[in-house]
């Protein structure tokens, strides 16, 4: 039997007596990781060896490469399929670096999607409320789609009801087939994702690189590293906009319990627009210092959850700075699943799917009707460009741009 085989053979034996159940165990095809691929699955060889005696090292660390399609252009997607030590699964396609699916154990050990998303590329490309992307170059709003910079005045599309622009304008980092290269580590998989938006493109100023790496750790975390540089003067807030559900999309959110690590937040004028105010929570709807159910006060008459139609805001994080702090946790009460989320952003915001309205229909033939989903995405606050009190979003030649944020998983 050739080493690679028993290897495998191995490979399977762990799993089965871990009870394994996420990830496809067969024997695959092994590459170079480094290497690009069209369509291959990688295999990287186990790192220890079984010693007799001890408990095995988790071993079954797996990406899986497959092509997703092509888009209207041509375009070839590719479909990342990570699979971590625990069973824990996160499939990535290279159009919109778009999280397609997440699964993750409830407290039975029973896997489901805990992402809205669909099937298929051209559902996400026809018809995709950011559904599981990155988006950028500006994630969220910039008021009229308009900013001065420098002393020079850009105007970005007012793809927002016509009035502002949203989420980085008509085609957005959402939308870009991105470059793709497998990532290995020793304890986790992941897949680094790059693009050039171009200077001028969608009437931001400046050459700007961006990479998105995700990681599924054998912590059972899904790990965003971001990364930009620019050759002039832009803003940049980028982010990652995956609608969750810990039900595996059973129910809507409203029985999450959810958790923010923020006294104040950014109230809004009715465009979504911060008014510039940062007031505090406390006897507010808007006060999650304390865990609470998302449906607890969603629709109680007070002006914000007006304009937002239920929570749509940025909440401002107790602590500022580079290193990486708690955001939010949240826990699903039916499965016990939790996912906690650290970040070095400066802010979140906490989106609880109020345009979901059972049009859409998605995986698995869900229809995903109000309030399916909810996402958290951590960011810098929106307008920034035009609120100079607000910590800047100007990224500048020379500089680099990098922040990290971590979805960590558990059920109890
Ligand atoms: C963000 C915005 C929302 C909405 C969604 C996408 O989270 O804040 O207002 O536009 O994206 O539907």
């Amino acid at each position: 039997m050739s080493k690679i085989k028993s290897q495998f053979i191995t490979l399977g034996l762990i799993a089965a007596m871990a009870g394994f159940s996420g990830c496809e165990m067969k024997p695959q095809h092994r590459m170079t990781p480094k290497a690009k691929t069209s369509e291959a699955a990688v295999q990287k060889p186990a790192a220890a060896p079984v010693r007799a005696g001890l408990k095995p090292a988790p071993t079954a660390l797996k990406i899986d490469i497959k092509a997703f399609g092509e888009t209207t252009d041509g375009q070839q997607v590719r479909l990342y399929s990570l699979c971590n030590a625990n069973g824990l699964k996160a499939d990535i396609m290279t159009y919109g670096a778009i999280v397609v699916s997440l699964q993750t154990p409830d407290r039975k050990g029973r896997m489901d999607d805990i992402v809205l998303g669909y099937d298929n590329l051209e559902d996400y490309i026809k018809n995709s409320p950011y559904f599981g992307a990155i988006v950028g170059r500006y994630g969220n709003r910039i008021a009229k789609g308009k900013f001065t910079l420098d002393g020079v005045e850009y105007t970005l599309a007012t793809n927002n009801n016509n009035v502002n622009h949203l989420h980085g304008g008509v085609k957005g980092f959402d939308k870009v087939v991105w470059d793709d290269e497998p990532v290995w580590k020793a304890d986790a998989v992941g897949v680094k994702l790059s693009c050039l938006s171009k200077d001028g493109e969608e009437g931001y100023p400046g050459n700007l690189k961006a990479a998105v790496t995700y990681t599924l750790t054998n912590n059972n975390e899904l790990r965003i590293d971001y990364e930009a540089t620019t050759d002039k003067a832009t803003p940049v807030n980028l982010t990652h906009h995956g609608y969750f559900n810990l039900t595996g999309a059973e129910r809507d959110i409203l029985g999450h319990v959810l958790a923010l690590n923020a006294d104040r937040f950014t109230p809004v004028d009715e465009g979504l627009i911060p008014t510039g105010e940062l007031p505090a929570v406390k006897g507010t709807p808007m006060d999650f210092t304390k865990p609470t159910e998302i449906g607890a006060r969603i629709a109680g008459e007070y002006q914000q959850l007006k304009f937002g139609g239920g929570y749509d805001h940025n909440w401002v994080l107790n602590q500022r700075g580079k290193e990486m702090i708690l955001a939010a946790r949240v826990y699903e009460p039916t499965t016990g699943r939790s996912m906690e989320i650290r970040t070095t952003e400066p802010a979140i915001q906490f989106y609880s799917g109020n345009f979901l309205d059972g049009t859409i229909t998605g995986k698995g033939g869900k229809v995903y009707k109000h309030r399916w989903g909810f996402c958290l995405e951590t960011q810098h606050y929106p307008d920034s460009p035009n609120k100079p009190d607000f910590p800047s979003t100007i990224l500048r030649p020379g500089e680099k741009y990098e922040t990290t944020t971590i979805y960590r998983f558990s059920a109890k």
